[in-house]
């Protein structure tokens, strides 16, 4: 069967589609038990076309039930991503008072309007369901958010509940900037503000926003925070996703001082260095005594998504994260950690230090691992550690203590001749943290790396594809592993 879930590149903590294309995370919601990802599909083939949303649930975020999908394609055109919200109080009108109706958000693409020549057109629709998102009802008055003027790239909504002013809040991508709009039922949409045409970087189209109130770690502080996917134009090539910290007032988003207040690709604040970390947005709905801010994104580049080297699925998202939100030297940052009920999947730990050199064999073949390091005077020179097999592949993971960056190296990693611009460099990744102990922690699942440096604070997540699996890790450079941790992890899809 096509979807063993163990194929060779397979993901095994991570979800990724039974079969075919899937691109962005869309409509996270966790409703009565239950988390909610839809994303972006491609049914008939393992490249991108005509989009569909298709849906998984999941109890604890770690396994994922694949349910049929949610949203097909009609004569307003594809579906491309948005984002879906628990209408609680049945503002809309499309649920009963018992039985609140979820209602996804989302952009209608071209057809038939593609046949007036107009290519590129979208505007925003609806839908509803009222049995737990098993099948969803298209609103009969769609689109919600006309786009009459036209405005080319006009979405990827993301709705929000703005409890202080008690409005349903919608913040879409439109070319080069964010549109805030608002409503009081999820039907009747009006236009608010615009955020960004002269902040942050710009070297591609702006898509996939989202917008959230974060309590700044161990104060009592809420600042606003803005993530924005760009495609080209990240900091290491193609893809990636730009954040903006800030206050919004129910009509207007103003960005913190210390962000950049003029257009600058190198004064952009990163959400993850790394190349595969695209589109990525939060779970609405999270029951408010959980609390977190829980991202999942897509673990790809426009790049060379469609030329990655798997044919019965392509591409697979990051492991969901928690963001929290940081004042540090450089202002508010947002940090990602994996979610706590990771650690679930662990098997037994083997700890070691010195010159790491370890078997990394699992039934999985998904490992995680954390190292610590002092770093002084006398560290120079790269160091960190290698994932090798006895071909002589090494996907290699560091820090560079003269560029105060850490990078990754997927050139000698497998596979990589499918396109030219999947390994032409190392990645960079700037480290924020000045402490003297340098904390890597690494999630590895067969294709991928995530490193969470330094408690969250810089981020890399690479792909990459060994024609032989990866399982021994060595030392790359000369500064020992105080403490060492490997933890082997079971596989989600067991
Ligand atoms: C981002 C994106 C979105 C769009 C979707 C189409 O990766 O380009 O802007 O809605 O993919 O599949």
């Amino acid at each position: 069967p096509a979807d063993t879930y163990d194929e060779t590149y397979r993901p095994q903590v991570h979800y990724s589609p039974p079969t075919q294309w899937m691109n962005d995370p869309n409509g996270m919601v966790y409703f009565e038990g239950e988390y909610h990802l839809f994303y972006q599909y491609y049914p008939d083939s393992n490249v991108w076309g005509p989009m569909h949303w298709g849906h998984a649930v999941s109890p604890d975020l770690l396994e994922w039930e694949n349910l049929p999908i949610a949203l097909y394609p009609d004569s307003l055109g594809w579906i491309f991503s948005g984002s879906a919200v628990v209408d609680h109080d049945n503002t809309s009108g499309l649920g009963t008072d018992d039985q609140p109706p979820l209602v996804a958000i989302f952009t209608y693409h071209n057809d038939p309007l593609e046949k007036a020549g107009r290519d590129d057109f979208q505007y925003q629709g609806i839908a509803y369901s009222t049995d737990r998102g098993r099948t969803w009802t298209k609103y009969a008055g769609n689109p919600v958010v006309p786009n009459e003027e036209p405005i080319r790239d006009f979405r990827d909504p993301k709705v929000i509940w703005d409890a202080e002013r008690e409005q349903w809040l919608m913040v879409f991508a439109a070319q080069d900037h964010v549109m805030f709009w608002r409503s009081d039922n999820l039907i009747d949409w009006e236009h608010l503000s615009d955020f960004g045409k002269t902040y942050g970087a710009h070297g591609g189209v702006w898509e996939c926003p989202d917008i959230f109130p974060l309590q700044v770690e161990g104060s009592d502080e809420t600042k606003w925070v803005l993530l924005l996917s760009i495609n080209p134009g990240g900091p290491n090539g193609g893809s990636a996703t730009q954040y903006f910290v800030g206050d919004f007032d129910g009509t207007d988003f103003t960005l913190d001082p210390d962000f950049a207040t003029e257009v600058s690709d190198s004064a952009a604040v990163w959400l993850d260095y790394g190349r595969d970390n695209y589109a990525g947005v939060t779970w609405s709905d999270v029951p408010k005594e959980d609390g977190r801010r829980i991202f999942i994104g897509w673990m790809s580049n426009w790049d060379y998504a469609r030329d990655v080297p798997t044919t019965v699925w392509r591409s697979a998202m990051t492991v969901p994260r928690t963001l929290s939100l940081q004042q540090t030297a450089e202002g508010y940052r947002l940090f990602s950690n994996p979610i706590a009920e990771l650690t679930q999947l662990r098997g037994a730990p083997e700890m070691f230090h010195g010159e790491p050199s370890l078997e990394l064999t699992t039934a999985s073949g998904a490992h995680e691992l954390e190292l610590v390091y002092a770093l002084d005077e006398s560290v120079t020179t790269p160091f960190g550690v290698a994932l090798r097999n006895a071909e002589g592949d090494a996907l290699e993971i560091g820090y560079d203590p003269e560029r105060k960056a850490f990078y990754s190296d997927r050139r000698g990693a497998g596979a990589n001749d499918f396109a030219d611009s999947f390994a032409p460099d190392r990645t960079w990744a700037p480290r924020l943290s000045s402490s003297d102990t340098l904390r890597m922690h690494l999630i590895f699942d067969r294709a991928s790396v995530e490193l969470f440096a330094d408690g969250g604070s810089t981020v890399v997540t690479e792909i990459f594809f060994p024609i032989e699996s990866l399982d021994q890790l060595t030392a790359v450079g000369d500064n020992p592993v105080i403490e060492g941790t490997s933890y082997p992890l079971r596989s989600i899809w067991k």
